[in-house]
């Protein structure tokens, strides 16, 4: 009996010993696959194998769960620890791979004669020159030139990619591997409205005095008088300037275009004239001031309605040149931003974003894990705003790219993440109604976070078994609130023009929250951090319920508006004098 338990105990030992020692680097499984191409992309050449690239590897943060709980604590208007924001040291802490993760990384880079000198100062990032052929090696892969028919972008990605067993539960994500969204081929959701009339200059002229009532001209065109009249913050005059930041995310090659902005004060808002935003150019962004772009221009409306600094974020990387040797466009949309923006020793408090993509397009793991860098950002007290789309439950064909094409709703990312507010559109005034293209569903990736349980289910509940199938009833589901979406007044290249989208739409709402941000600062408190806890509980009420409406899209009718939240306009939109008697 002795005798036998103890040669148990040897074994055990030895099993230890020699995972340890002898690992098998060559023992591995896929970690992520896809069965087709991803649609609208389109496999062109190999790639040289001496092309070098800087490979990103995603370890696995130790503490992301104990993060993530804080999060909901901090964010939860009923808990003592209401807005106590984490510093960055603390994130970083959370963040952080555990130590048995690192050593087996560093064990594996070196086994393939790599040096893991580059990392984030959490150490959950490491990132290595590499050659494709030394990649492909490293991830049992095969990297190609794929170019994106819409945009023509080229770009080297991977099908699948593969990782010794021993690494998976160490590593979430490598990239670039198979994600192909980039900074062109996201979609931008905004477009020009050609069909409709710009304002003619006198209607613009009236429109300075911003009015108590909403003139009825906003119903067609919206102005910044119709937003501020639209979402209470016309008497608003921002107090603690210079801590307040109000930052916009332009991934795409677009930019301010300053003279375009002065035109735009000028013309909408002579109170602002004088004001101006800084750009911060992240990863090779180009900031040329010679070709406008329609994107940006929402910015104009955005730096001058509220009479906000902002900062605005140009991430963007030269065009990869199919003739070239060196092709350079490896880059991600979201990893260098958001690495960027998480090593900032301060980070605007009120973020907005304008660009997403189908949920399944973005491989889960590599999701998953820029999910978990919102929830970074909202520990630090921002708040992150994404425009839910310009496809209502789904554009297209709505089939699923599984291999199956079921025709399915096809929620948006990064809406769809839990930790970040997605906004929807709305169109007309008194009352407001939801516009069709308004992005709204139900995320196949991300459970629903328990802040929207009661409201969620409560809309299920009306909805009854209408577009059973076609949706996750049980996941994230979005948007959370929504805002004007049509007939925004723009100068483009000199000249006034409409735009519209959820791209106007989130702009709107960050706008406001942005004011509200500043008065909590100028009260003494902290940013609010991250809200969707907040609004939709104590702060419902600072909402307008948006009631009508739907948004068609997969060849269904859709979801409709209707009272309370529902997947088209969400919880309704912003009231500022009554939201800030509730922050
Ligand atoms: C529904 O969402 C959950 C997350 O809550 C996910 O695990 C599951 O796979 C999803 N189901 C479908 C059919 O998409
Ligand atoms: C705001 O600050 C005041 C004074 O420091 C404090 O009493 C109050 O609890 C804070 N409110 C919130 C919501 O944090
Ligand atoms: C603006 O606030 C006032 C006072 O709270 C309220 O009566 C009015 O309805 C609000 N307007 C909108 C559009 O929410």
């Amino acid at each position: 009996m002795l005798l036998s338990s103890g040669s148990v105990f040897l074994l055990a030992l030895a099993h230890v010993c020699c995972a340890k020692l002898l690992r098998r680097w060559d023992d591995v499984a896929e970690k992520h696959a896809w069965v087709e191409t991803p649609k609208g992309w389109q496999y062109k050449a190999p790639v040289p194998g001496g092309h070098l690239f800087d490979m990103k590897i995603g370890l696995k943060q130790d503490g992301i769960d104990a993060l993530i709980a804080n999060l909901m604590e901090i964010s939860d208007p009923s808990h003592s620890r209401y807005a106590q924001h984490l510093s960055k040291e603390e994130v970083e802490a959370f963040s952080a791979p555990h130590r048995d993760s690192v050593e087996a990384v560093e064990a594996w880079l070196a086994h393939h004669g790599l040096n893991a000198a580059d990392r984030t100062s959490a150490g959950d990032w490491i990132t290595i020159r590499v050659s494709v052929e030394q990649a492909e090696r490293l991830l049992n892969t095969k990297y190609g030139v794929y170019q994106h028919g819409p945009s023509g972008e080229e770009v080297v990605r991977a099908m699948s990619y593969s990782l010794p067993k021993e690494l998976h539960s160490h590593i979430d994500v490598i990239a670039p591997t198979t994600y192909f969204g980039t900074l062109r081929s996201m979609r931008t959701t905004s477009f020009l409205q050609p069909d409709i009339e710009p304002l003619p200059l006198e209607k613009v002229a009236a429109g300075l005095t911003p009015a108590a009532t909403v003139p009825s001209s906003c119903s067609t065109t919206i102005t910044p008088a119709c937003l501020r009249a639209l979402y209470n913050t016309t008497d608003y005059v921002p107090v603690a300037t210079k801590l307040s930041k109000l930052g916009v995310a332009g991934y795409l090659e677009e930019f301010a275009n300053t003279a375009d902005l002065k035109t735009f004060l000028k013309r909408f808002r002579t109170d602002a004239v004088g004001s101006s935003f800084s750009v911060t150019l992240i990863n090779g962004g180009l900031n040329t001031q010679s070709e406008p772009g329609v994107e940006a221009c929402l910015l104009y409306c955005l730096s001058s309605h509220w009479l906000m600094p902002s900062s605005i974020s140009t991430g963007g990387s030269p065009p990869f040149a199919a003739d070239s040797q060196t092709p350079t466009n490896t880059n991600e949309p979201y990893l260098d931003f958001l690495n960027f923006l998480l090593a900032q020793s301060t980070i605007p408090q009120t973020l907005t974003t304008s660009y997403g993509d189908d949920e399944q397009t973005v491989p889960l793991d590599y999701a998953t894990r820029v999910c978990n860098m919102f929830a970074m950002l909202g520990s630090l007290g921002t708040t992150v705003f994404f425009s839910s789309g310009d496809f209502g439950v789904g554009g297209g064909d709505c089939k699923t790219n599984d291999g199956k094409a079921t025709v399915l709703f096809q929620p948006a990312f990064p809406a769809s993440c839990p930790f970040v507010t997605a906004v929807g559109g709305t169109t007309r005034v008194n009352p407001e109604v939801a516009v069709s293209f308004s992005g709204g569903g139900f995320s196949r990736y991300f459970a629903q976070p328990s802040y929207q349980a009661t409201a969620v289910s409560t809309f299920l509940t009306g909805l009854g078994t209408k577009h059973n199938g076609l949706f996750n009833k049980t996941g994230r589901a979005y948007p959370d609130v929504s805002a004007q979406g049509t007939g925004f007044q723009v100068v483009v290249g000199g000249r006034i023009t409409s735009v519209g989208g959820t791209s106007a739409s989130s702009p709107t709402v960050a706008g406001v929250f942005s004011l509200l941000n500043d008065f909590r600062l100028f009260k003494g408190n902290s940013s609010l951090g991250f809200i969707n806890p907040l609004i939709y509980s104590t702060a419902v009420s600072g909402f307008t319920d948006i009631t009508s409406g739907s948004n068609p899209g997969c060849g269904t009718n859709g979801f409709t508006a209707g009272k309370g939240w529902d997947p088209v306009t969400g919880l309704g939109t912003p009231n500022f004098l009554a939201l800030q008697k509730l922050v």
